[in-house]
């Protein structure tokens, strides 16, 4: 599946909210436009601007707070997207340069911080205390993330349920939020904004388990990002706890050292025992089941077209190449 063709029903939606971004981005200070127009117009995927779109559709609401909002939470987005980068040392992201390697790592550090409160200024000038305490809490929660994946980064010992945490922590959170603000926007009962803040955790939840796995399977052509940069992280994701506890003692041993060690050295080698586990397959189910009930969660809302993306997004989340 396309996205272009998922994106259809909100096509001119999110032409509007690409004009808030470019309007938005600017500084009188020169590097901030320089970093943060260089990438945000390398494109991305524009998920979570499209959750904010669809979910208010499918909730029926009809004012105009819902393009600011979609570039409130792209801008998050792409801040956490400079930190991220600095911290894993990754030098490619959408087919380009990473900020960091062109820049330098204060200039993606500071930048960062310029969209997080550009955010908070565009949010406060929508004004609506609840939805500031959305965006508050998710950004809060995004941070916490990124820390706690710190401090298991060269830990083998992580489980599946800790790995879990961290994922819905550094990235179902802001899927949440997107998907809850079309509910408070339309005006949603509880039930039903719970239910689209559910379905928003558990597609990121999908969406960042695929990330994963194509972290080892992916084409950089496609993801726009280096394989392999989790392995030199030290990272322990699904795929290397699953080997660890489903492959031979060598495999395991392998994989245990290729963690507390980081590096590329043994790449192939660690890929070998990824393929001889299924560790990819495994993790691929985890995230088939994740956006099952990602679905479910909706099932109570009318149905609208709108709806019908959210569920095809969903399929998407697992099926996806970039
Ligand atoms: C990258 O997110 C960071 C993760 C949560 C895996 P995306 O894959 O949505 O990045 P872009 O915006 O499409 O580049
Ligand atoms: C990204 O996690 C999460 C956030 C940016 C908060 P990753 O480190 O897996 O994302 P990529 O692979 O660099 O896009
Ligand atoms: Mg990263
Ligand atoms: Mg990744």
């Amino acid at each position: 599946m396309q996205l272009n063709s998922l994106y259809a029903l909100i096509a001119d939606d999110m032409k509007v909210v690409d004009g808030v971004i470019r309007d938005r981005l600017y500084s009188d200070v020169v590097l901030v436009r320089q970093v943060a127009e260089y990438i945000i117009g390398a494109g991305g995927k524009r998920m979570r601007p499209a959750l904010v779109l669809l979910t208010a559709g499918a909730t029926g609401y009809r004012g105009s707070h819902h393009h600011e909002l979609a570039a409130v939470v792209e801008f998050i987005h792409t801040a956490t997207l400079l930190h991220d980068d600095v911290v894993d040392e990754s030098d490619l992201r959408r087919g380009r340069d990473t900020a960091n390697a062109l820049f330098g790592n204060a200039a993606s550090v500071l930048v960062g911080d310029f969209l997080y409160s550009r955010a908070f200024q565009m949010m406060v000038g929508v004004g609506s205390m609840r939805i500031m305490e959305v965006l508050a809490d998710a950004t809060n929660v995004i941070a916490e993330g990124e820390v706690l994946q710190l401090m298991n980064c060269n830990n083998a010992d992580v489980d599946v349920d800790a790995y879990l945490r961290v994922i819905r922590y550094k990235t179902a959170k802001l899927f949440e939020a997107a998907a809850r603000l079309g509910g408070i926007l339309g005006q949603s009962t509880p039930e039903m904004e719970e239910g689209l803040a559910r379905y928003g955790m558990h597609l990121g939840t999908a969406f960042q388990l695929v990330d994963d796995v194509l972290d080892y399977s992916g084409v950089e052509g496609e993801t726009g990002k280096h394989v392999g940069d989790d392995l030199a992280e030290g990272k322990p994701t699904l795929p290397l706890i699953h080997v660890m506890q489903h492959g031979s003692p060598e495999q395991a041993a392998l994989v245990r050292q290729a963690i507390e060690q980081g590096g590329l050295d043994e790449l192939p080698a660690i890929l070998a025992a990824i393929q001889a586990t299924g560790a990819l397959e495994e993790t691929r189910r985890r995230a088939e089941a994740e956006a099952a009930t990602a679905k479910a969660a909706i099932n109570a809302l009318p149905p609208s077209q709108y709806k019908d993306s959210l569920l095809e997004l969903a399929d998407f989340a697992v099926t996806r190449r970039h």
